[in-house]
């Protein structure tokens, strides 16, 4: 079954460094081939990447960081899905630091949604607790947002996405939760999503990721993939993220 590593290079690197990191993921991505490898690099060089990486292993893509709700119009500074297309295969939406930077909303990020989904694009939902809980059942805080980011979207917009759990406070603080944490999360969330939306869409995990800790991950059946920050501003780091998760060891 093939699994996904998402790798999100958040606010980082310059054009030369985004541009040697991507031809290295695009050399070694054909050596995993049960995973799907997407790099979202900085929206500005998001096309001088997809022109210069002309050679495309059928496992690697690219995605956006962010998106507008908007399809067209006076929204300076922002980018419209229908822009985006063409370049990217995914894309990024409700990501902690989109909802805590700039203060996005559950009306913007179902617009987000709809519009990615309109144009072919598949979006990358990302949702997770504040705090660490027992991991035995979803937080309801947690349920009712996501319930209002997605209360408008049908069933089969949904069942096009792809989740990321990730728990905030997991982000970049080198805490990642447990495996058997994340484990029950996931089994948590999808039988949340099953019941209440009528949909079980992939789920993947971001949060501290490493290659030391990519291998335990791997064995979790119920997750789908990896959504990966800081360690995937590193080829070798990432490559060996891939090896541990895909169980190429
Ligand atoms: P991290 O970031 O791997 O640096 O914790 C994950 C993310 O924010 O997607």
């Amino acid at each position: 079954m093939t699994k996904t590593v998402i790798a999100n290079w958040k606010m980082n690197l310059t054009l030369a460094e985004s541009l040697a990191l991507a031809q290295a993921v695009v050399g070694y991505a054909p050596d995993y081939p049960t995973l799907r490898l997407i790099i979202a690099p900085s929206l500005v060089w998001l096309a001088p990447l997809a022109e210069a990486v002309s050679y495309r292993p059928s496992n690697f893509f690219l995605a956006s960081q962010v998106v507008s709700p908007h399809p067209e119009g006076a929204y300076t500074g922002d980018v419209s899905a229908r822009q985006l297309k063409g370049l990217v295969q995914y894309g990024l939406v409700g990501h902690s630091e989109r909802r805590r930077y700039h203060h996005e909303t559950a009306l913007e990020i179902s617009g987000q949604i709809t519009e990615l989904a309109a144009v072919g694009i598949t979006p990358v939902i990302c949702f997770g607790e504040m705090s660490q809980g027992e991991g035995n059942r979803p937080p309801p805080a947690v349920t009712a947002a996501l319930g209002q980011d997605l209360a408008s979207l049908p069933g089969e917009v949904i069942g096009q996405c792809l989740l990321a759990y990730e728990p905030l406070w997991a982000i970049g603080t080198g805490t990642r939760a447990t495996t058997g944490y994340i484990r029950k999360a996931v089994k948590g969330f999808k039988t949340w999503f099953g019941q209440t939306l009528g949909v079980t869409p992939p789920m993947i995990y971001g949060g501290s990721i490493t290659a030391e800790n990519a291998g335990e991950l791997g064995a979790i059946n119920e997750l789908d993939g990896l959504l990966v920050g800081g360690a995937s501003l590193d080829a070798q780091t990432l490559a060996a993220i891939c090896r541990a998760f895909s169980r190429q060891v």
